[in-house]
């Protein structure tokens, strides 16, 4: 039995993600925070006949830290969506500031919860939560998690796409590893839990899973970028974590991890890296304590070496972007 925390939970990803964290029967409370619309949404999703007791705060009478008390998790969609032309990182002027001021609400008030940090842009939020958390003397790394699982959904649906089967969507399971922008993304299609048809055009498919993002940006036209779909993986992460806190054994999901969460997997996957990360993206095996075990990548093929290798650069200027906006403030 949890209490979750939905820090933008009146946003375009905080409103469906929080209704379905309100039909989880474990989901025993739900603390709801924005700086705009939550009494609202709190209203509405308490009228739904699930055991949640919803509750809604915004910004005065200490409203984050009244949605954090008790919380054992902590989910985190609030900051700007891009508009078409923007990247990710165009994001991290006006996010980085948001994503600061609630961590340092997790520290202060439910220091020992897992941190799920879905704010883009994640190779450098992460980061960010991970300073202040530090800063604050509260760092766990077993149980900060920048949210991927968009990425391994959108994988598994457009290989299922390809093998015009629609029924194998929710059973293809494709490993991706590396962080949650652009070629930080790197599918291991070679992995997948059901091989492609010959004659697939394999680079278009990396580039679609790299760049899915975009998709949706621009169908949005202005409106903003993935949130349902957004919700759906945010929520499929969620229970993990919660099935996890719960006692349950051998769940693995992937997420931005720091690879000091388990120093045994994560010097095993730098090595296999050739280079030292602060955060990566892998397959992680969770426990009640949060990361157990950081999977390595495994067998992959050379067109996916050059994918990491491709990945690395850009990650590590991603995270000193992160703990530079904490260590160095200019
Ligand atoms: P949105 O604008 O619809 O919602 C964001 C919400 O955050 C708004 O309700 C806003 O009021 C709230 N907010 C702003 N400042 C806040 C603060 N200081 N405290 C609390 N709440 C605050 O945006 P969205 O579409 O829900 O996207 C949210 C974020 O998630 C964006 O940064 C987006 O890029 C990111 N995102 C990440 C992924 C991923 O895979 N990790 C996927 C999709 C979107
Ligand atoms: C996504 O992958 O859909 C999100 O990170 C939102 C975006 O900006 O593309």
């Amino acid at each position: 039995m949890v209490k979750v925390a939905v820090l933008g939970a009146a946003g375009g990803i905080g409103q469906p993600l929080s209704l379905l964290l309100k039909t989880n029967p474990s989901v025993t409370g739900l603390g709801l925070y924005d700086i705009v619309n939550t009494p609202g949404v709190a209203a509405d999703l308490s009228h739904i006949a699930t055991p949640a007791k919803v509750e809604g705060y915004l910004q005065p009478n200490g409203g984050l830290a009244k949605a954090l008390t008790g919380a054992e998790v902590v989910i985190i969609p609030a900051g700007v969506p891009r508009k078409p032309g923007m990247t990710r990182d165009d994001l991290f002027k006006i996010n980085a500031g948001i994503v600061r001021g609630l961590a340092e609400g997790v520290a202060d008030t439910c220091p020992k919860a897992f941190v799920l940090v879905i704010s883009n842009p994640v190779n450098s939020t992460v980061p960010i939560v991970a300073e202040v958390l530090k800063a604050k003397g509260h760092y766990d790394p077993k149980r900060l998690f920048g949210v991927t699982t968009l990425d391994v959904v959108r994988a598994s649906t457009f290989v299922a796409e390809l093998l015009k089967d629609p029924s194998a969507a929710s059973s293809v399971v494709v490993p991706v590893v590396g962080g949650h922008s652009g070629v930080t993304i790197v599918p291991l299609l070679s992995q997948s839990s059901h091989p492609l048809p010959s004659g697939v055009d394999l680079d278009a498919l990396v580039h679609r899973i790299q760049f899915g993002g975009d998709e949706v940006v621009k169908a949005k036209d202005g409106a903003g970028s993935a949130t349902l779909s957004m919700a759906y993986a945010g929520y499929e992460f969620a229970c993990k974590v919660i099935k996890a806190i719960n006692g349950e054994k051998g769940i693995v999901a992937p997420s931005y991890v720091s690879l000091a969460a388990d120093s045994a997997g994560g010097e095993a996957l730098a090595n296999e890296l050739g280079t030292s990360l602060e955060f990566f993206s892998a397959r992680v095996e969770l426990d009640a304590q949060g990361v157990a075990k950081i999977h390595t990548l495994g067998n992959i093929n050379e067109s996916e070496k050059k994918l990491v290798a491709a990945a690395i650069p850009e990650l590590k200027t991603n995270i000193t972007t992160g703990h530079d906006f904490i260590q160095k403030p200019s």
